[in-house]
């Protein structure tokens, strides 16, 4: 697929990445947290290996809900809060072409990630500054990102009126535990306490002390459930906090305990919040993956415009 050349300004400047180019436009939005930028620029400068294999398996579990009636190869794609873009260079083998966005110097990490991957584009950008025309894209995702916004319906919007009518947009955003028991609610609410001293934590710091997390509070949960699935019980692994990183390496589990506990804005929705939030953006025919990470959710646009410039109807508590 030829990219569309639809910028609606000209980039700043464009960077050289080895065979990358980055696109750098201006990121000066309203709807962003700079410190939380700052951070993931930091976080993503560490962790930015990942092996194919790796990014294969992940994949798979977050875009479970995403066949080829929605990405195939004429699709146009957008990635908002790309990070490294691994999600965009696990779809890259079946989609068209894929632009690929983040404000945080992540997107120097992508440069590196997507090198020679001909049908992806980058450009350092953020949400409501996206350098597209409107109704352009057959299909936009923004993985784990909303909940780092201060204003997510407004950053679904945003998203949503970049997708044509008729197009698709998945997201993926933290859950508020709505499906699990008092006793998982109970580790998180403290784990929570922790996040919000850990997140304050100057950068050198936070990175050491979440790294001391992934070994403490992470591994003793995960080397349960690795116990219990070695023994035949997998349904009780699955009731145990942390089960969804029994199969995974320790470069991941790392990360994420650097994701969690060093991110000072997070946000999360129970699987109504979202449906809801997806409906007001203008979504339709909304499906939410029964399965882990929780929750993410794919749906289509609607063939009318979204009022736009309307306030966000809704409010939802900050837990940072
Ligand atoms: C948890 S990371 C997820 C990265 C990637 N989607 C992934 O799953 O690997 C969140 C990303 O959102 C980006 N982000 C934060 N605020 C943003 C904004 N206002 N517009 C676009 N991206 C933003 C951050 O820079 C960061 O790279």
């Amino acid at each position: 697929m030829i990219p569309p050349n639809n910028f609606i300004t000209s980039p700043i400047k464009i960077l050289h990445i080895g065979n990358s180019e980055i696109n750098i436009f201006n990121t000066n939005g309203k709807n962003l947290d700079q410190v939380v930028i700052d951070d993931f620029g930091e976080e993503w400068k560490k962790f930015n290996n990942f092996e194919d294999p790796i990014i294969q398996k992940l994949g798979d579990g977050y875009f479970d809900i995403i066949d080829d009636d929605i990405v195939n190869s004429q699709t146009y794609c957008l990635d908002v809060g790309c990070g490294t873009g691994r999600w965009s260079k696990y779809l890259a083998q079946r989609a068209g072409f894929i632009e690929a966005i983040d404000p945080s110097d992540s997107i120097l990490a992508a440069g590196k990630l997507l090198e020679g991957i001909k049908n992806i584009r980058l450009s350092r950008s953020a949400i409501d500054t996206l350098p597209f025309a409107d109704n352009s894209f057959d299909f936009a995702m923004s993985v784990g990102v909303l909940h780092h916004i201060p204003d997510t319906q407004q950053a679904l919007n945003d998203c949503v009126k970049k997708v044509k009518a008729g197009g698709y947009l998945y997201i993926y955003l933290y859950y508020t535990l709505d499906n699990r028991s008092l006793l998982f609610k109970f580790i998180f609410h403290l784990s929570n306490i922790i996040r919000r001293v850990t997140s304050k934590l100057p950068g050198r710091f936070k990175r050491i002390v979440c790294d001391i997390l992934a070994i403490i509070v992470y591994m003793p949960f995960i080397l349960i459930c690795r116990l219990f699935v070695w023994a035949g019980f997998e349904k009780l692994a699955g009731r145990i906090p942390l089960y969804a990183y029994h199969d995974k390496g320790f470069l991941i589990i790392r990360n994420d305990a650097l994701d969690r506990f060093g991110t000072r804005l997070e946000k999360r929705f129970s699987r109504d919040q979202i449906i809801e939030m997806m409906e007001i953006a203008g979504l339709t025919d909304i499906v939410v993956s029964p399965n882990l990470p929780y929750y993410h959710a794919v749906g289509r646009k609607k063939e009318f415009e979204l009022n736009q410039s309307s306030e966000s109807p809704l409010n939802y508590p900050t837990a940072g």
